[in-house]
């Protein structure tokens, strides 16, 4: 595949719309290109490389041709038109849902388990943004000191659910500062200026709402071992598009913090920002808009004795290594 044809499912959308950039910003070897997405959006231009492309609606003969197929649309759209693209002898890199627990379906984060790629059959599904940043993280030093536990707790951007919900955070941020009624319709509570728990379905039963589930099976798939045990707590805050992540790690032996930062630092795609003296750690402001995942705080946890438990803080931009960039990593392992 030298100089493949592009498909972008949903392309109009917070992660469509950066899939674009990235392609573009990495020299991504697009032969044709083809944008996809609602019939609301059909006959909208967008650029790609100074040229104009026309948005097309999304129909089931929409993948003729087509060799890479990057869909971002939500998870009932994959459903659906992802086994079509297949058909039509696309590869698919599918960022919902949809297929990330399909046993046929690699769920993929490159620096991870690349490995997993080349058992796909058709369909290859982008981890959830919360689990590619928390393992970014987690990885390198998962490597060295294997990992038994980890605690996480998200404060989470409100990129996650869309442009819709970036745009309510934008107008429901002036509304409040001008004394306005806030009315919210993307979340179920105001974003601006709040904390609340993740807005994705709660089991009742164990108390653990969708996006927490996802973390828990999405480790374990990627890292190919069900016995570490992961326990999150998801949160939205009102940024705009990086997550920050606050991590505690079991580990199987005790780690020396030295070799941590050496491997945070040397795995591609981190960068350790822990300036204990200037108190500067990662912040979710300066994440924005960059490939890297940022990590910090890293510490011992003051109530354990035998250096086998870990502290961590980290920051990673939603839209790109949460979505679009891991995406198009995978789809240049493809090449
Ligand atoms: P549109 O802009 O035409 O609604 P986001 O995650 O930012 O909300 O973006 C969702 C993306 O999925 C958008 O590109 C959106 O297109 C697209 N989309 C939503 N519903 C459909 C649909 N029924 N068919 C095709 N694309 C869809």
């Amino acid at each position: 595949m030298s100089q493949p044809h592009v498909a972008i499912a949903g392309a109009t959308g917070a992660v469509g719309q950066e899939l674009l950039r990235v392609l573009e910003k990495r020299n991504f070897p697009v032969g044709e290109l083809t944008l996809l997405a609602s019939a609301r959006s059909a006959g909208k231009t967008m650029q790609f490389r100074g040229k104009d492309y026309k948005v097309q609606e999304l129909k089931e003969d929409s993948f003729r041709g087509v060799n890479i197929a990057l869909f971002s649309a939500g998870g009932s759209i994959s459903k659906k038109f992802a086994p079509l693209a297949v058909q039509d002898g696309a590869v698919v890199v599918d960022n919902s849902s949809a297929f990330r627990m399909d046993p046929d379906a690699p769920l993929v984060v490159p620096e991870i388990n690349p490995e997993d790629i080349q058992n796909h059959k058709g369909i290859i599904a982008n981890p959830n943004c919360s689990t590619i940043i928390m393992l970014m993280a987690v990885y390198p030093i998962h490597k060295l000191f294997p990992v038994k536990k980890i605690i996480v707790s998200t404060y989470q951007a409100s990129s996650g659910a869309g442009a819709v919900a970036m745009e309510e955070l934008r107008t429901q941020s002036r509304d409040f500062l001008d004394g306005k009624e806030i009315k919210p319709q993307v979340f179920p509570y105001p974003i601006a200026f709040n904390v609340f728990s993740h807005n994705s379905s709660m089991d009742v039963e164990n108390g653990y709402n969708q996006e927490e589930m996802k973390m828990v099976k999405e480790t374990h798939k990627i890292l190919h071992d069900d016995s570490i045990r992961v326990s999150p707590t998801c949160i939205r805050i009102s940024t705009f598009r990086a997550h920050a992540e606050s991590i505690h790690l079991e580990l199987e032996k005790k780690a020396d913090l030295e070799s941590v930062r050496k491997a945070l630092s040397n795995f591609p795609g981190v960068q350790v920002i822990d300036d204990r003296k200037a108190n500067y750690f990662p912040m979710p402001l300066e994440a924005s808009d960059q490939d890297d995942v940022f990590v910090g705080r890293i510490r011992y946890d003051v109530g354990n004795s035998d250096g086998s438990e870990l502290e961590l803080f980290c920051c990673g931009d939603q839209i790109l290594k949460g979505a679009a960039l891991n995406a198009v990593q995978i789809a240049e392992k493809l090449l």
